[in-house]
């Protein structure tokens, strides 16, 4: 039987959805979880937040760029469809163009991903041009950046004055004209999503802004409900799995404290 070959999508195909379909993107950071999520998704993010996730910090500040190889390694290698975008993490791409491409040719050819994600708008705009000019192809993040939490005092949605939207929508179109091939846009109402959107032609992929995005993002932890604790309001749970999991290992401290084997077979039958 011949093997049907699978494609890896490339940010060609993310670019020409725009105004054709739907974008369907997730963060994700694991060998087991990526491997579901690619059956579905048009792109994984192995995004910063893993900081806040995965390992429990308060935000997403102390993520290294080792973090992010490992687990991009890890989604990599596991996938075959999707396209694989990984973070720049705070601290590794601000200070010049240079340390920017350091870093993001270090995390591509470390991990073999396809696309590196920044944050930032205008003030990054050169940076960008920079990176896709030398090879690196680059997802934009603009409206809540929570790199920016110290600056901005918590995470909370962007674009309510219309300074703020003013400023918003050059940052779109500024990073668009950079040359990204896709943006990430967190956090603002549905009517700025809709402008930004319309705005430029690069596809924007929203989470927490509303229906008119090109594409939409979750944290796959979020939306898997792998957590009972705080999540943020946007986000639509498909799933409880920390109620299955408490389940799982209730049954399980039960048989041992009853002195049941917990075990399917007794391997040495
Ligand atoms: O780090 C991340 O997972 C992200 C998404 C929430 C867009 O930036």
């Amino acid at each position: 039987m011949t093997e049907k070959l699978i494609k890896r999508l490339t940010v060609s195909d993310i670019f020409s959805k725009k105004n054709a379909s739907k974008i369907v993107a997730l963060s994700c950071y694991s060998s087991q979880i990526s491997k579901i999520v690619d059956n579905y998704a048009d792109i994984i993010l192995v995004g910063d937040s893993l900081g806040m996730t995965l390992y429990g910090h308060k935000n997403t500040l102390s993520v290294t760029k080792e973090m992010l190889i490992e687990h991009g390694k890890a989604v990599v290698n596991s996938t075959k469809k999707a396209l694989i975008v990984v973070d720049l993490p705070f601290g590794s791409y601000e200070k010049s163009k240079e340390q920017a491409f350091e870093t993001s040719s270090e995390i591509i050819s470390q991990t073999g991903a396809c696309a590196i994600k920044l944050e930032g708008g205008v003030e990054f705009s050169s940076t960008i041009k920079f990176l896709v000019e030398r090879g690196i192809p680059i997802m934009g993040h603009i409206g809540l950046m929570p790199q920016r939490v110290k600056i901005n005092g918590k995470f909370t949605a962007h674009g309510k004055s219309s300074s703020q939207k003013r400023k918003i929508i050059q940052d779109a179109k500024s990073i668009s004209s950079a040359g990204v091939f896709s943006m990430v846009v967190e956090a603002v109402k549905e009517n700025l999503g809709k402008l930004v959107t319309n705005s430029i032609p690069v596809p924007t992929i929203g989470i927490g802004a509303g229906r008119y995005c090109d594409g939409q993002i979750l944290v796959s932890d979020d939306m898997l409900g792998l957590f009972d604790d705080f999540t943020p309001k946007f986000v639509k749970k498909y799933a409880f799995l920390y109620k299955e999991i408490d389940k799982a290992v209730k049954n399980y401290q039960q048989e041992v404290l009853n002195e049941k084997f917990p075990s399917k077979k007794n391997i040495y039958d």
